[in-house]
Order: C-alpha cells, then sequence, then structure tokens
C-alpha cells in the first residue's frame, strides 16, 4: 500500500442538532454508540463527489498518476446510482482509461473486501497498480424518522492505491472474508431492486432507506470482529503483540470495547475516531487508517489490522506491514 487519501462533506451534523430531528439526547448517543457528530453530504453531493478528493490525494501520496492503474474497485452500497458503477464513474472522472473498474457491495465489510479481491488480483500478477475505494453516502438511504438508525450513520470516503511488490515481508500479509446471509435481514434496504422495484408505495412507506436490527447485529458484530483478527493471526503466523495498530469497523464504541475486551487486546493500539464521523459504512476503516497514517501513529515495519463487519452480514480482516 502506497498511498491513502479521506475526505468527508463539509456539513457537520451534532447530537444536538438530531435532538431537533428526532425524540433522542446527545447523553442517549453518546453513552449508547460514542458518537458526538457525523458529516453529512449536501443536496446534490454524490459518492463519486467526495470518493474522487480521497482518490487524489491517496495518488498524490503514491506518486501515481491515474493513467498508470490497471484496476479500480469501489466497496459501496449508495453508489452515485445503480450502475454503471462508481468505479468506472471514477475511472472517467480521474482520467483512468487502462483500468478495469467495478463495484463491490459488501456493507460495511466493503473497503476490506474491495481490498482482498485486489491483493488476489496483484498477487497473480493480473494487475500491477490498483486504486481501492470505500465510500458510502448513508445519509442518502437513512430514514431521517427512526432515531434507531438515523443518528448512527455520516458520509465519508477513503482510498487506497496498491502496488505489485517483490518484497516478501510487507504490504498485505493475509486477507480473511466471510459471510452469512441468513442474517441478510438484520440490516437492509427492502426496495429499489428487482424485488420491490420504485414505485409511489415504496417512497410513501420509506422502504428506500436502511433496516435495521440493532441488537442482533451488535452480537454478531463483536463475535465477527473477534473472529477476524483471530483468523489472520493462524493465517500470517503473527502474535497480538505483533500487532501495532487495529482499526475496527467504527459503528459502536461499545462494540469496539467488547470486541478488544474479548480478544484482550490493548485498548491503547486501537484506533477509534468514530466521536467525529459516526459509522461511515464501508469508508471507516480506510478512513481510519488514512487518519493514523497523517497522524504519525504508523512506521515502517508496523503491523496494522483492519476488522469489519456489515450487511449481508458479511465480515473480515486484513493484516498489513507498512
Ligand atoms: N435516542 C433515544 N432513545 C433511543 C434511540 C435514540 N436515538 N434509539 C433507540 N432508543 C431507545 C429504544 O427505543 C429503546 O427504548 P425502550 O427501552 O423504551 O424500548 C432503548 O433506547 C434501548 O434500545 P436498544 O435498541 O436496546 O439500544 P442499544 O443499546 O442496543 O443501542 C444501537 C442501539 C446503538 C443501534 C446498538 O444496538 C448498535 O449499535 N447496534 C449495532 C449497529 C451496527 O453496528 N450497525 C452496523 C451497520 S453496518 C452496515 O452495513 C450499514
Amino acid at each position: 500500500m502506497v498511498g491513502t487519501g479521506s475526505q468527508v462533506p463539509e456539513r457537520i451534523l451534532t447530537n444536538a442538532d438530531l435532538e431537533k430531528i428526532v425524540d433522542t439526547s446527545d447523553q442517549w448517543i453518546t453513552e449508547r454508540t460514542g458518537m458526538k457528530e457525523r458529516h453529512i453530504a449536501a443536496p446534490g453531493e454524490a459518492a463519486s463527489d467526495l470518493a474522487i478528493v480521497a482518490c487524489e490525494k491517496a495518488l498524490a501520496e503514491a506518486k501515481v498518476k491515474p493513467d498508470e492503474l490497471d484496476l479500480i474497485i469501489v466497496g459501496t452500497v449508495t453508489g452515485d446510482m445503480p450502475f454503471p458503477s462508481t468505479a468506472c464513474i471514477l475511472q472517467q472522472r480521474l482520467g483512468a482509461p487502462h483500468a478495469a473498474a467495478f463495484d463491490l457491495s459488501a456493507g460495511c465489510t466493503g473497503f476490506i473486501y474491495a481490498l482482498g479481491v485486489t491483493q488476489q488480483f496483484v498477487a497473480t500478477g493480473a494487475f500491477r497498480t490498483a486504486l481501492v475505494v470505500g465510500v458510502e453516502m448513508m445519509s442518502k438511504i437513512t430514514d431521517w424518522t427512526d432515531r434507531s438508525t438515523c443518528v448512527l450513520f455520516g458520509d465519508g470516503a477513503g482510498a487506497a492505491v496498491l502496488k505489485a511488490s517483490e518484497e516478501p515481508h510487507t504490504g498485505i500479509l493475509g486477507t480473511y472474508l466471510a459471510a452469512n446471509g441468513e442474517g441478510g435481514p438484520h440490516l437492509y434496504m427492502p426496495a429499489g431492486g428487482s424485488r420491490q422495484p420504485a414505485t409511489i408505495e415504496t417512497v410513501q412507506q420509506r422502504l428506500h432507506t436502511c433496516k435495521m436490527n440493532g441488537n442482533a447485529v451488535f452480537k454478531v458484530a463483536v463475535r465477527s470482529m473477534a473472529d477476524s483478527v483471530t483468523h489472520l493471526l493462524h493465517q500470517t503466523g503473527l502474535k497480538l503483540d505483533d500487532v501495532s495498530l487495529l482499526i475496527p469497523h467504527q459503528a459502536n464504541l461499545r462494540i469496539i470495547e467488547a470486541t478488544t475486551k474479548l480478544l484482550k487486546f490493548p485498548s491503547e493500539r486501537v484506533f477509534v475516531n468514530i466521536a467525529k464521523y459516526g459509522n461511515t459504512s464501508s469508508a471507516t476503516t480506510i478512513i481510519a487508517l488514512d487518519e493514523a497514517r497523517r497522524a504519525g501513529l504508523v512506521h515502517p515495519g508496523d503491523v496494522v489490522m483492519l476488522v469489519a463487519f456489515g450487511a449481508g452480514l458479511t465480515w473480515g480482516g486484513v493484516a498489513i506491514r507498512f
């Protein structure tokens, strides 16, 4: 991984702002989630508008020109439109004519899945220089009358540039991807696909918004992120002590704390920025990695683990040595 970048919308929505929209309180949101504010896109602002800025930052750090890219993968469930893919839109906007481009849907695990798929392509030699993006505009599929979900999400984008390397002990050391479709009904958007195409009724019933059974997702989240770390340790031969920084999906501070407690992992080596951004879905881990790197928390030789869970249900992780 030779470059990272991230971007969030300008507008900040605080817990105090949410108190004016639904029956909630700063105290409830802070105690139950750890969130204080989140960034919300402007009307008309789409996923690629944020993602392109994150991509340009990542490419600049990597000193890679867009026309050197041969692959772009975007993890998202809130792309600019159902098709064409946001990856193809970015390919055109960046000026990357030699890149194959596609989106990948794995809910909040989208960036981890995209990284895992990219790593396979690079390892086989199919592609050498790839751009991997996690971007989400959850505010656009949020039911702003449902206090159990609308306080949780924010918008954001992150990107990473990957280059083939001959060095055996750096870069992506291992990836773990998993899913259980039986958990699908716990976290989904009912309408807008072929099951329930858009009608006046689906709009009136707010079926184009995210529905979630928070308690069910919470339990799976803790187990699945801890499980992802354990799988990565087995796969790579690393020990917990070798992990310099753990970057978990930022869905709920209590989920992060329960996961690290289960793993007996020291909290001072866990990166948390949930208070500022809320849950930006597939963008959380890459925004956090970018922030951690820019804050000087990642040094050459450090092993960083990203783990996430999300709609599908999906979960997984990636171990990277910088
Ligand atoms: N403000 C005030 N009260 C609220 C709010 C709110 N925003 N939301 C719910 N409540 C109330 C409930 O109505 C309930 O009231 P009752 O006891 O009178 O019935 C009470 O608070 C407790 O509700 P719970 O749902 O039990 O609260 P919990 O502590 O479980 O927290 C939460 C809810 C934050 C949603 C938690 O379950 C959670 O974080 N779950 C995981 C969510 C998650 O990780 N999502 C990932 C999405 S991934 C993706 O792919 C998009």
